[in-house]
């Protein structure tokens, strides 16, 4: 991993940064690329705008590991109202949702309860809830809870991370769900003995496992989702998309807002499925600098806000 890579990967977890650098109207500026703004409107607005132009969203209220009551009982209660915000504006937008911030760290029961009433009202709007994959000390207990959730809801897809070595194994296992899933490369920085070290190695496991999404394909409706930036990968996937009966149908790509925004447009003229992740809310500045860690080459996109 690059030094770069893992300077901010250690900044996206500085609780003193975290408090301070949103302050700066420079990095507001440089954030603004990948994140529309603070409100529910923000994301809202730019969800109505990529469906006019055939794409897809996903919503995702910023945040992670809330450590009281109170605090999870906000979270939940956006997301409620993002909910039925979505269905009034009739928006083909998911909501995709963290564990930690529905109190994973203090009360597993809590944290079940609270994520079932989101599932539910996602349901009653015939809307669909993605639990992301947060670092490996919560795979353990995300998968199990997404299992206990399974059993009651359909509407409900999980992320996996192609760079952890399990992926093969947790994927064969919660095929069996009849589920839907979100493959990423993964976020987080993790040790070689339980990930992959060499991106090389994280992009052929991608590939594999892609593979095995696209052959357990069922239905039009619900598809996987191949959540990379990375086009290369994307097109070799689309080649054994290609010899499915559905083709480009029997799956979705998933991009995060601000990111290939000319590309995007060509996927959806090619006739390929698109979905965009819009963020919103106040705590953005450990998601942002994740999402700099990912191509450090952003970081000249910040210090060019520094001088404007
Ligand atoms: P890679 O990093 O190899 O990038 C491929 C190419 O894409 C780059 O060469 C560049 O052109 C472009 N690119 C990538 N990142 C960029 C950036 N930040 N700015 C500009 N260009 C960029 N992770 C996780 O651990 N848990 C999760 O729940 C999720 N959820 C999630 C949802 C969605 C919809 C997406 C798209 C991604 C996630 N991720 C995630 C993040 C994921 O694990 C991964 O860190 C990023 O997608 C970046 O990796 P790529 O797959 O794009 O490949």
């Amino acid at each position: 991993m690059s030094i770069a890579r893992n300077i901010l990967l250690w900044a996206s977890r500085n609780r003193w940064l975290a408090r301070h650098m949103p302050r700066f109207p420079f990095v507001i500026r440089a954030a603004r690329k990948f994140i529309p703004g603070e409100r529910v409107e923000d994301a809202l607005r730019e969800a109505g705008s990529l469906g006019e132009q055939g794409i897809s969203t996903i919503i995702t209220f910023l945040g992670e590991n809330v450590s009281d009551q109170v605090e999870v009982e906000a979270v939940a209660r956006n997301y409620l109202e993002t909910l039925n915000l979505i269905a009034r504006n009739d928006l083909d937008c998911h909501i995709s949702i963290k564990l930690t911030q529905f109190g994973l760290d203090f009360d597993r029961d809590l944290c079940f309860t609270t994520v079932d009433r989101i599932v539910n009202r996602a349901a009653d709007h015939g809307n669909f809830v993605w639990i992301d994959m947060e670092s490996s000390e919560y795979t353990d207990v995300t998968v199990d809870i997404f299992k206990r959730l399974k059993e009651k809801h359909s509407n409900l897809g999980i992320c996996l991370q192609a760079y952890l070595y399990r992926t093969g194994d947790d994927l064969a296992e919660l095929l069996e769900l009849d589920s839907v899933f979100r493959l990423v490369k993964g976020a987080y920085r993790e040790p070689g003995e339980i990930a992959y070290p060499k991106k090389k190695d994280v992009d052929e496991n991608f590939f594999t496992l892609a593979s095995m999404l696209l052959k357990s394909s069922r239905s039009e409706e619900l598809v996987h989702s191949m959540a990379t930036h990375d086009s290369a990968l994307l097109d070799r996937i689309d080649q054994v998309a290609r010899d499915m009966p559905q083709s480009h149908s029997s799956y979705e790509i998933q991009i995060l807002y601000g990111i290939k925004v000319e590309q995007r447009g060509k996927w959806v003229k090619e006739g390929r499925r698109v979905r965009v992740l819009i963020s919103y809310g106040e705590a953005w500045f450990p998601w942002y600098i994740r999402r700099l860690a990912e191509r450090p080459a952003n970081v000249w996109f910040v210090i060019r806000n520094l001088f404007k």
